[in-house]
């Protein structure tokens, strides 16, 4: 038979976070230089901001930025990067190999966020610095007048506290390529003293541990094991990564990438909460995915030690994308969704240039990848409660993540309008005709908008990455307590509609 799904709008999941919709700025090839920032720009702002990325970001319905990296902020002495411009040094950034001018920094970066209505998530470097760093951080981006580093924000120009909520304690600091890499033991006790002090700092904060760089890492569940059990009390979230990638070919693996999420969700779930157990906390740690894309990560780039010493914002890993990768992008979304009640905090790394859904040419035009086009649909569409959909759905064998669903999907409610999303991935090569059944309640679908996989390639370039658009989906046939859903051949479709 084919896939069914039953929808009832009172059996829900969680709430869905606004932060779900975050995406990420590193001090990476073009993402702040040329990327965000470019003055000079036909459309830059009068702080050097092109405006056409923050039209595009709007677009894409970005609620948070994470900021400043990465594998960057490891080796950033924060300190470099504020005061006069014109008295900042540049330095070389060893975890690309780039010469880092220092032109945007802390308060370029907040006072952006401020003026386009972007929550920014903040990260401290725990690689080649500590404690104290991170607290003088803190201190400076949410002091009140009267102490060092608030004084020293004041004096540069900016007298109201930024009030950054969301503070990751370094990055993937379990990566054998991280500038200060450590083991869990070493990682795990700088993180709850660092998150210590940073709590007494400023007790409203929220902070992410790092948990694996990804699920196929040698150290992975080890690594949240150890490291919660040192951070379990200080921390809210520990942090999860994921790139996926078609490698030589393998199709439906890569189509079964959002089950391969999903599966690494469950598992992160299950380490934080027998920590729990022990601890006999009723405390729940939660995930903040605050990194995961498509990237082809093992195919195209070459890897970091092969980079020459670079400057001037040079082009790295700009991924191009295809329709295929943004059926995957849109399945993803959906594990996001479905784990709605434990990921309050996600971030599509990144958002501009670098493996990114919008691109830029420096002195030229700002464009959409395929990817913006299912990120920006589940935005729009995903408000208020995530919904525990019942999928039955037939399955498929993949090399990599065994059997997946064939069919896959989340859905959301707004409780205060009525307004259903319902968001469908089909990984087959072959139409589906899925069987929604809402007994006891009237649901009404209406239509919606479908990213189908292309079988051109990539786009490169603004009018080929243009010319690949999401397709309008008219409104499916509605029965007696049932609507027949009409899925393209892997496809990812987002359908509105109302309870
Ligand atoms: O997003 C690109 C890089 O991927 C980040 O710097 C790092 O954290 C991850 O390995």
């Amino acid at each position: 038979g084919g896939t069914t799904i039953t929808f009832h709008p009172e059996f829900r999941v969680g709430t869905v976070d606004r932060r779900l919709f975050g995406s990420f700025v590193e001090h990476l090839g073009r993402a702040v230089y040329t990327g965000v920032y470019e003055p000079g720009h036909a459309t830059a702002d009068d702080h050097g901001f092109r405006q056409d990325v923050v039209e595009l970001t709007r677009e894409l319905g970005v609620s948070m930025v994470r900021y400043p990296g990465g594998n960057f902020v490891s080796n950033y002495d924060w300190e470099d990067g504020v005061g006069p411009v014109e008295d900042r040094k540049p330095f070389l950034d060893l975890a690309w190999r780039t010469v880092e001018p220092n032109l945007v920094g802390t308060d370029e970066f907040l006072q952006y966020c401020e003026r386009t209505g972007i929550e920014p998530m903040m990260a401290v470097n725990l690689g080649t610095r500590g404690v104290a760093a991170a607290v003088g951080l803190l201190e400076y981006c949410n002091g009140e007048a009267g102490t060092r580093w608030a004084d020293m924000r004041i004096a540069n120009g900016r007298e109201k506290p930024y009030g950054v909520k969301l503070w990751c304690l370094g990055n993937e600091m379990d990566g054998p390529w991280q500038i200060g890499h450590k083991d869990a033991h070493e990682y795990g006790k700088l993180a709850a003293e660092a998150g210590k002090a940073m709590k007494l700092v400023d007790p409203s904060i929220e902070l992410v541990a790092c948990g694996s760089s990804s699920m196929y890492m040698p150290t992975f569940g080890e690594w949240e094991r150890t490291v919660l059990s040192y951070t379990y009390d200080i921390v809210d979230h520990i942090s999860m990564h994921a790139y996926y990638e078609e490698l030589n070919g393998d199709r439906a693996s890569f189509l079964g990438s959002g089950t391969a999420m999903d599966r690494f969700v469950e598992r992160v779930v299950a380490s934080a909460d027998a920590i729990g157990a022990q601890k006999r906390s009723d405390k729940k740690i939660t995930i903040s995915f605050d990194e995961w894309n498509v990237w082809y990560l093992e195919s195209r780039f070459p890897g970091e030690e092969n980079l020459p010493i670079q400057r001037d914002a040079p082009r790295i890993i700009e991924d191009v994308y295809s329709g295929l990768d943004a059926v995957v992008v849109g399945d993803l979304l959906v594990t996001l969704l479905n784990h709605a009640d434990r990921i309050p905090v996600a971030c599509l790394a990144q958002l501009v240039n670098v493996i990114a859904p919008i691109m830029t040419e420096p002195g030229g035009a700002a464009w959409r990848q395929t990817t913006f086009h299912p990120f920006a649909a589940t935005a729009r569409l995903a408000q208020g409660a995530a919904l525990d959909l019942r999928v039955a759905s037939p399955s498929m064998p993949t090399t990599k993540h065994g059997d997946v669903p064939t069919v896959t999907a989340a859905g959301t409610v707004d409780p205060g309008t009525g307004a259903v999303g319902l968001f469908v991935t089909n990984r087959t090569d072959t139409e589906q005709l899925v069987t929604l059944r809402h007994p006891g309640c009237a649901l009404r679908i209406d239509g919606g908008t479908a990213v189908l996989a292309d079988h051109e390639g990539p786009r490169e370039g603004k009018e080929s990455a243009e010319s690949y658009v999401p397709v309008e989906v008219e409104a499916p046939e509605h029965g007696n307590g049932t609507i027949t859903l009409r899925l393209a051949p892997e496809s990812w479709t987002a359908f509105s509609g109302a309870v």
